[in-house]
């Protein structure tokens, strides 16, 4: 017998999901810069700020938090479960927010994984903020278009 293709189901949160989405972030961020409950419900609160949750095998799996301003749409934040890395989510949460025009967003220097990513989703990269993290390392700005 085959198995069935896994589903993968995509919805939009708001602040009732900011306890998801700090337990999602702490998991894939593993002693980084991770947000808690209060910082996702005040991003929430914000007009233009919009939760994309994917949920694999009945499980939360990842989701990607952007703001949307006039034209321009910043990734707030991207996270994938280390349980669940690897199968594409990353990427199809990414495809997911194409419709929404120009994208951007700011990476780690040191976050190869996620460069990795952006790049294969066809970001370029668009400059350098010197010191942008609380441990001062740098963030490359990457835009879905030039
Ligand atoms: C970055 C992250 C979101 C990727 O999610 P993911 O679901 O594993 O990514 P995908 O499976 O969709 O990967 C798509 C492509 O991106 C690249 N990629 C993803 N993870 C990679 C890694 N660890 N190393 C190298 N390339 C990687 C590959 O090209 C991959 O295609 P492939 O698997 O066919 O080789 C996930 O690793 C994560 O949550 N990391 C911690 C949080 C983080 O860094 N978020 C981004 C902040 S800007």
């Amino acid at each position: 017998m085959i198995a069935a293709k896994p589903d993968q189901v995509f919805q939009d949160l708001g602040v009732e999901g900011a306890p998801l989405l700090a337990a999602l972030h702490e998991e894939a961020f593993q002693g980084g810069e991770v947000w808690n409950e209060a910082e996702f419900a005040s991003l929430l609160s914000i007009p233009g700020t919009e939760a994309l949750v994917v949920t694999l095998e009945g499980q939360p799996a990842g989701f990607i938090l952007t703001r949307t301003l006039l034209d321009e749409t910043e990734i707030l934040t991207l996270a994938v479960s280390p349980r669940f890395q690897r199968r594409g989510l990353g990427r199809r949460l990414i495809e997911k927010i194409f419709p929404k025009g120009q994208i951007f967003l700011e990476v780690s220097v040191s976050n190869t994984a996620a460069m990795a990513l952006y790049e294969a989703c066809g970001f370029v990269r668009a400059g350098v903020r010197r010191g942008y993290y609380q441990d001062g390392s740098d963030a490359i700005v990457m835009t879905s278009k030039i």
